[in-house]
C-alpha cells in the first residue's frame, strides 16, 4: 500500500514539471514523443493503473482519482499545446504562401499556358507541317455522330462501354464519347481524300481517380482514299507521330487484335519501353510494352453511313492526350492535370 501511495504521490509532484514540458514543446512531433512518454503503455501513469487492481475497492477509488486527475491535466495541457502547434502551422502557412495583390505584375507570373493546351499546339503545328487538316467538332453531339454512323447503333453492346451523358429534356443530345465522331462530320463534308487529326475533349462517366476522369482529351486522326492504304501506313504514321511526340528515334510498334465498331480490323497499338530512373524510355530494345491507343481499318459500314461509296480505303486512331502527356512528363495522378494550384501550372505550363 505504502509503495502506491508513495508512488502517487511521486506523480503528483512531477506534474509541474511535466506540464512544462509539454508547455515547451515547439513542435507536433516532438509533442508526440512527450505523449507518448507521459501516457503512452509503458509510462509511470499508465503502469500506476495496472498496480492499482490489486488493491481493495476504497484505496483503489482513493487513488485511482488522484491518479485519473494527473491524467486528466496532462491531456487537458497535451490539447492546448496542441491545438496552439496546429494554429500556428496554419498561420505559418498562409504567411508562407501569402499573395501581395499590391505588388506590380512580373509577366512569367501573370498566366500561362496549360500543358494540355501547349501540347495540343504543338501536335497541331506538327501535322499541319505534314499536310494534315486539323479539325475542331462540338463537344455536344447527336447519337447519329458519336454512335449510329460509326456503326454503333442502339442497344450495340459497345454503347455500354462508353457510359455516355444524355443532356436532360432533350432527346438526342449527348457529351461525346469519343472524338471519333469527328471523323463522320469530315467525311460528310470534306468527302475523300481525307487527312486529318482532330482533338479535344471526351466525356464519360467515369469516378475520377488517378488514371481515370470523366472528362480527359483525345487525339484522333483519320485518312481516306481511293488508292489502297494498308496497316503498314497505319503503322508508319503512329511511329512517326510517337517518334515526334516522345522526342525518340528508334520505336517499336505492335498491334493486338481489339474491337472497335467503326474499324475492321480493329486493334489496340502499344510500343516498346524501359523505365529509366523511373521514367518510361521508348526504344526498340525496351523490354516492356506499354498501350498506348486504339486504331484500325475503317469500317465499311462507316464509310456507307457518311454517303462515301466506291473503291475506298481508310485507317483511323486515337490517342488520350492526358495519357501520352503523363507518360512523357512522369506525372503519374491526372488530377494533377486539372488542378487549380498556381504551382503545378506554373511548372507544367510556359508563359502565355
Ligand atoms: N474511339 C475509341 C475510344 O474512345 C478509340 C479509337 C479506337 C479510335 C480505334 C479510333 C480507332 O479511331 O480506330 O475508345
Amino acid at each position: 500500500m505504502a509503495d502506491v501511495s508513495v508512488v502517487v504521490t511521486e506523480l503528483e509532484n512531477n506534474l509541474d514539471a511535466w506540464l512544462a514540458a509539454i508547455g515547451e514543446c515547439k513542435s507536433l512531433e516532438v509533442l508526440d514523443v512527450v505523449r507518448k512518454n507521459l501516457l503512452g503503455r509503458s509510462s509511470a501513469i499508465i503502469s500506476t493503473f495496472s498496480q492499482l487492481k490489486s488493491l481493495h475497492a476504497d484505496d483503489r477509488r482513493l487513488y485511482g482519482d488522484r491518479v485519473n486527475k494527473i491524467k486528466a491535466s496532462l491531456e487537458a495541457a497535451i490539447s492546448d499545446t496542441q491545438g496552439a502547434l496546429e494554429e500556428m502551422q496554419v498561420q505559418e502557412k498562409l504567411r508562407e504562401e501569402a499573395v501581395d495583390v499590391t505588388l506590380p505584375v512580373i509577366s512569367d507570373r501573370f498566366g500561362s499556358t496549360h500543358i494540355i493546351t501547349k501540347t495540343m499546339g504543338r501536335i497541331r503545328q506538327y501535322y499541319q507541317a505534314r499536310g494534315f487538316s486539323v479539325i475542331d467538332g462540338p463537344e455536344l453531339e447527336t447519337s447519329f455522330f458519336n454512335f449510329n454512323a460509326l456503326n454503333t447503333p442502339k442497344h450495340h453492346p459497345a454503347r455500354q462501354s462508353h457510359d455516355t451523358f444524355y443532356i436532360d429534356g432533350f432527346d438526342d443530345l449527348l457529351l461525346r464519347t469519343q472524338t471519333s465522331c469527328v471523323q463522320v462530320r469530315a467525311m460528310i463534308s470534306d468527302g475523300v481524300p481525307i487527312r486529318m487529326v482532330s482533338m479535344g475533349k471526351t466525356y464519360r462517366r467515369d469516378a475520377i481517380d488517378a488514371t481515370h476522369s470523366p472528362m480527359f482529351h483525345q487525339l484522333e486522326g483519320l485518312v481516306v482514299d481511293r488508292s489502297p492504304l494498308s496497316i503498314g501506313h497505319l503503322k508508319r504514321e503512329l511511329v512517326k507521330f510517337i517518334s515526334f511526340f516522345f522526342g525518340v528515334s528508334d520505336v517499336a510498334v505492335r498491334f493486338r487484335p481489339s474491337f472497335f465498331p467503326f474499324v475492321e480490323p480493329g486493334m489496340e497499338f502499344d510500343c516498346r519501353y524501359s523505365k529509366r530512373d523511373g521514367k518510361v524510355v521508348f526504344s526498340q530494345s525496351g523490354d516492356r510494352w506499354l498501350e498506348i491507343g486504339g486504331a484500325g481499318m475503317v469500317h465499311p459500314n462507316v464509310f456507307k453511313s457518311c454517303g462515301i461509296t466506291g473503291e475506298v480505303y481508310g485507317f483511323a486512331y486515337a490517342f488520350g492526350i492526358e495519357r501520352i502527356i503523363m507518360l512523357k512528363d512522369s506525372i503519374s495522378d491526372i488530377r494533377n492535370l486539372y488542378s487549380t494550384d498556381q504551382r503545378l501550372l506554373r511548372h507544367y505550363g510556359r508563359p502565355a
